[in-house]
């Protein structure tokens, strides 16, 4: 009904809206007043975690994509080796699983079939298993060893939203807590992160307040074919999941790519007004990065693509390739997912509703997909 949705004409639109707390919640109650996090209520040990030797993540669909950002956060922070893999493919490859192998489990639902049955095979060989899920005592969290709830509330609109930014929220928290358990990070680095991390609902609230000129460009590509998204980096995921959440939506083709691969195939598909969507990494983190993911605009634009460049603000040097800019608050570098995913939502979200399709309920798919 019009009241369950808020006075919003989609659970989606509402979800959206509701990041910003969303993200809060999932930070509420782990920072302690020493700066440093409490994460006692995942029941891992310090010493499980010190023990640990390397990490694999395992999901399927939106939170796949969490998971494949979280390798950048447990790699850079925390220094274990971290592989990210689709549950569906998991334990049919006879994955090399130890004592002291940490999987982590992403679900939204908790209800998914191919990430439970990633956590009995994980279990039977003797992993340690921590689920990172949104549905309280769900079945995924009772089986695993250790779990910490992302607390985004009740997620209704089958494409996931306010679920995915407060995983990606959990999973910094995880990488955090493990570089600060193993002491490879200073108190007052992990301190400064995470402040960071609780000004990020504030920055997701600025970005949802300049939406109007995603959503009307959105309208004007109402009768495009196929979309691409580039990104490098933790943009790469985020272009990853731009993409999914257009299949899912509007039922286009979209497809996500790493700005590096342009030149081994993808570039091979740009033709006069394609729509490229690109997700440009911050001047202020490496800067290399960013400078070659500008050339890559110019080398797209210069063979005929529509150019949408979501990029930070002050960012100049995007400016003379970008034919739709969507500007972002300038975040630190690994965090960047949280602001850059919510105008690839809204985009999505408006191109279905001009479509004519129910977005709340996408053809095709469910909420939660509970058969392997
Ligand atoms: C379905 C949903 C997606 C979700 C995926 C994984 O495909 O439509 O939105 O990302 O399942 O679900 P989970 O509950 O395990 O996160």
């Amino acid at each position: 009904s019009a009241a369950e949705k808020g006075g919003y004409d989609h659970f989606m639109l509402k979800e959206i809206a509701e990041q910003p707390r969303a993200v809060a919640d999932t930070l509420l109650g782990r920072i302690g007043s020493d700066g440093l996090l409490t994460l006692d209520e995942m029941r891992l040990s310090d010493q499980e975690l010190r023990d640990v030797s390397k990490i694999i993540v395992v999901a399927c669909g939106t939170s796949y994509h969490a998971g494949l950002i979280a390798k950048y956060a447990i790699e850079h922070w925390a220094r274990v080796p971290c592989e990210v893999e689709l549950a569906s493919e998991f334990r049919y490859r006879d994955p090399i699983l130890n004592r002291d192998t940490l999987v982590i489990v992403i679900s939204q639902s908790g209800e998914t079939m191919d990430t439970l049955m990633a956590v009995r095979h994980a279990r039977e060989q003797r992993s340690r298993v921590l689920a990172i899920c949104n549905v309280n005592g769900s079945t995924i969290p009772r089986e695993s060893d250790a779990v910490l709830y992302t607390h985004a509330g009740p997620e209704i609109a089958v494409a996931s939203t306010k679920a995915f930014l407060t995983q990606l929220v959990a999973c910094y928290l995880v990488a955090l807590y493990i570089a600060q358990v193993r002491g490879v990070k200073f108190g007052d680095e992990i301190t400064q992160i995470l402040d960071r991390l609780a000004g990020m609902p504030a920055k997701v609230e600025e970005v949802l307040a300049t939406m109007e000129p995603v959503r009307a460009l959105a309208r004007s590509l109402a009768d495009e074919r196929c979309v691409l998204f580039l990104g490098r980096h933790v943009g790469f995921p985020v272009a990853l999941e731009g993409a999914l959440k257009l299949k899912e939506l509007a039922y286009m083709h979209a497809e996500g790519f790493a700005a590096g691969e342009l030149k081994h195939g993808p570039i091979a598909l740009i033709d006069r007004g394609l729509p490229v969507v690109v997700v440009v990494p911050s001047p202020s983190g490496q800067r290399v990065i960013h400078d070659k993911i500008v050339s890559n605009i110019q080398e797209i634009r210069a063979r005929g693509a529509r150019t949408i460049v979501i990029a930070e603000e002050g960012d100049t040097a995007v400016e003379p390739y970008a034919d739709t800019l969507i500007r972002v608050p300038a975040v630190e570098t690994l965090l960047q997912p949280l602001v850059a995913a919510v105008p690839l939502q809204v985009f999505a979200c408006e191109l279905a509703t001009a479509k004519g399709h129910d977005v709340d309920q996408p053809r095709n798919l469910a909420k939660s997909v509970t058969v392997e």
